[in-house]
């Protein structure tokens, strides 16, 4: 499923994981090294009825391995979706099956996200069809350890749903209680390990280059997926290939003009393709995490909130890099 040569992945982000983000982090990495990317959850009705917000979503990068991250419960839908998908030439899918505001099936729908680990014979259903109408296509399911914590019940699920067919295992190793208010339970990926054959990946918390290529070996994982981690520092996965190449890992992992740079070619690329307020979201909503890596980098969260257009997003950017924090630490003392 990931490369076995960088078995390393960039995770589904609603919002954030769209093909600007992931074309900027990929310009990140050493020459020749492919990684994998997950899109935002892609609705496949939304796919099929041709809504406007899969503008965004779908678009695969030249050259670039992706994998759409399915929100669906109904295998047909999902099916039909798929067979559209597949005109764009993703690597593969992927079921979500992780997402947490999703705990409580709604009335006459399908149960989608985390609550369709409540629903294994259906999530086997879903496999079992797509795996029927695209037999040589990539079909991969993400979750967490459930709705709450009930090994029995995970290793039931995941039991069917490799059974089905599935080609890999994605594991948030924390339940939908948890949110993240608790760190993930890494301990958990061993546990899990006894009970499948497929790939496991494993995924929550993994947020530097070192931790990221300790755990793939402590827990003999198929791969690792980093999520928050590549929004704090979107040079993880340079700095991991540097680790794995025997190369210095760059420290900082990028300098502060190198994440300038990255920040610009963000929101000029998202303000050209999508307009100034789909930009102004996306950025404050990649800022949260990024800004907390950053030296006062909370001024520059705040000063986003502020900026109504293009230029002062981009004058914002240029004077927190390019101004002496001097006058921050003044004003925070
Ligand atoms: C802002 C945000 C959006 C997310 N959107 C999705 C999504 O669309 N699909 C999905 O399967 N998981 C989604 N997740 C969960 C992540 O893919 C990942 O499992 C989780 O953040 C734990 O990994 P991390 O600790 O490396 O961030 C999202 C998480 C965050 C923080």
């Amino acid at each position: 499923m990931l490369p076995e040569s960088f078995p390393y992945c960039f995770a589904p982000l609603d919002n954030l994981s769209n093909y600007v983000l992931r074309r900027l982090i990929a310009s990140t990495l050493p020459s020749g090294t492919q990684m994998a990317f997950f899109s935002p959850a892609i609705n496949p009705s939304s796919v099929i009825y041709k809504k406007i917000n899969i503008r965004e979503n779908l678009p695969v990068n030249p050259g670039e391995i992706l994998y759409y991250n399915l929100m669906h419960g109904n295998p047909d839908i999902i099916a039909a979706g798929m067979e559209k998908m597949l005109e764009l030439k993703p690597a593969g899918f992927n079921l979500n099956c992780g997402c947490s505001r999703s705990k409580i099936k709604k009335r006459d729908m399908p149960p989608v996200g985390v609550a369709l680990m409540e629903h294994p014979a259906l999530v086997a259903d879903i496999i079992k069809t797509a795996k029927k109408n695209f037999p040589d296509v990539h079909f991969s399911i993400k979750i967490r350890a459930g709705v709450k914590h009930n090994l029995a019940a995970l290793f039931d699920f995941c039991r069917q749903a490799e059974d089905a067919g599935a080609d890999a295992i994605i594991f948030h190793a924390r339940s939908a209680e948890d949110q993240f208010k608790r760190p993930a339970r890494h301990q958990l990926f061993s546990e899990l390990k006894k009970h499948v054959k497929v790939p496991l990946i494993g995924n929550g918390d993994i947020i530097n280059d070192e931790q990221a290529v300790l755990i793939k070996e402590k827990y003999e994982l198929g791969g690792i997926m980093i999520g928050r981690g590549a929004l704090f520092s979107p040079g993880i996965f340079r700095a991991i290939a540097c680790r794995l190449n025997g190369n210095p890992i760059p420290h900082p992992v990028m300098t502060q003009s190198e994440i300038k740079n990255f920040l610009l070619d963000f929101v000029n690329i998202m303000d050209n393709d999508f307009g100034t307020a789909v930009m102004l979201r996306r950025t404050r909503l990649l800022a949260r995490w990024l800004c907390k890596s950053l030296e006062f980098g909370l001024t520059l969260d705040g000063n986003f909130h502020k900026a109504k257009t293009l230029k002062d997003t981009i004058s914002f950017i240029n004077d927190f890099f390019e101004k002496p924090k001097r006058q921050y630490r003044e004003a925070s003392l």
